[in-house]
């Protein structure tokens, strides 16, 4: 095998995120200041029809954040899915909350609404799905169940940049959603997260918590963190922000050629009416997940990941007695394939072919 290897992930950084972190260099300007102003203003316009933004140092601080500034605290409970990254559910016990465990439905990964609805107790607060590998959960049930139940939704669209339901973005639907910026997502700013919300009260709030608890200076309104973003940050946020569109139609044309092309893999389905972005491109190989990955990298020099081997609920920090069918059977089965806008045909050409041959070998 003497082929390059192609890498599941590959962020894109130019010549020009490259310039705009000289520039802020020069300046001297390096804290929080106006390219992080700059940024939200930027990043609400492009991917969010104008509702307002709050930048922070991560996705998961952001998660963090925003359920504070919702009045989410000890003693409640916030619906989760466990079948995701550990961030979701760390954000809540971060508050003081419990993060209760709900199962997932199999063809989009997003929570499902009959196990959402089943986990409500009377200390149930908040609802907090996530838009898994780009594709929105499933927004209007799951609305209507925390509408009937007086709950809010938090939006984790942490790899949902551009993601819509019936033309409507992601993040635009929760008391506030939150993206993250981090490298291999589908853009960046190195590290780095945003937070929406349409509720002035909770975007006051997040921005006193991000910042000491401080709107003026030494005038502490509250105990905060220091949870802000830097102008270096923020510059190579802004120069991503005006490409991060065209990457999201290079990832759906990759996703559309793979698609068409793979054979004997159960390929990502899309939800009518739902904008898919492929921040990842995930498969289903129902028989030994783990050996068909070791195949594509070993005999075709092809990278894959698996997001996510084991479900929160089973983690050292939680060890819940849940049974969640669909998060086990997705846990065991689920394959990432590159999809990230530097592939070239040839590249595509090779993941199709690696795929078809270790499908076909090992039917
Ligand atoms: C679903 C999900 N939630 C939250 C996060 C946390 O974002 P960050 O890594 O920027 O803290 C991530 C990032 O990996 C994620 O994939």
């Amino acid at each position: 095998m003497n082929q390059d290897f192609i890498p599941p992930a590959k962020p894109i950084i130019g010549t020009e995120e490259r310039e705009a972190v000289d520039a802020v260099l020069a300046s001297g300007q390096l804290a929080q200041g106006t390219e992080v102003a700059s940024f939200e203003s930027e990043f609400s316009d492009v991917l969010l029809d104008g509702r307002p933004s709050v930048a922070v140092n991560s996705g998961t601080s952001g998660l963090h954040l925003g359920l504070l500034a919702a009045g989410i605290g000890q003693g409640d409970e916030v619906i989760v899915p466990s079948f995701t990254f550990a961030a979701t559910a760390n954000s809540v016990a971060l508050t003081g909350a419990t993060p209760i465990f709900a199962d997932i439905e199999p063809d989009y990964y997003g929570l499902d609404p009959k196990s959402v609805e089943a986990h409500i107790t009377d200390r149930t607060k908040g609802i907090m799905p996530v838009h898994l590998y780009g594709h929105p959960f499933d927004v209007p049930s799951i609305s209507a169940i925390a509408q009937k139940h007086g709950l809010q939704l938090f939006e984790d669209a942490a790899q949902a940049h551009g993601a819509a339901v019936n033309g409507r973005r992601v993040g635009t639907f929760g008391t506030f959603g939150t993206f993250s910026l981090y490298p291999t997502k589908n853009m960046t700013s190195g590290e780095g997260g945003m937070v929406t919300t349409n509720d002035p009260e909770v975007e006051r709030r997040l921005r006193l918590l991000r910042n000491q608890g401080m709107e003026r200076q030494y005038e502490n309104e509250l105990v905060g963190f220091n949870c802000r973003m830097t102008n270096i940050h923020a510059a190579i946020g802004r120069v991503q922000l005006t490409k991060v569109m065209g990457w999201t139609k290079q990832r759906q044309q990759n996703a559309a050629f793979l698609d068409a092309n793979l054979q004997g893999v159960v390929t990502p389905k899309v939800a009518a009416g739902y904008e898919h972005v492929y921040h990842q491109y995930t498969i289903r190989v129902t028989e030994d997940r783990d050996g068909f990955a070791r195949a594509l990298r070993e005999e075709y020099n092809v990278g894959s990941g698996v997001y996510y081997p084991v479900p929160n609920h089973e983690l050292a920090p939680y060890r819940v007695a849940e049974h969640l069918p669909q998060t086990a059977s997705a846990a065991k089965e689920v394959l990432s394939l590159p999809v990230h806008p530097s592939l070239s045909t040839n590249d595509l050409e090779r993941i199709v072919e690696a795929v078809n041959k270790v499908a076909k070998a090992g039917a």
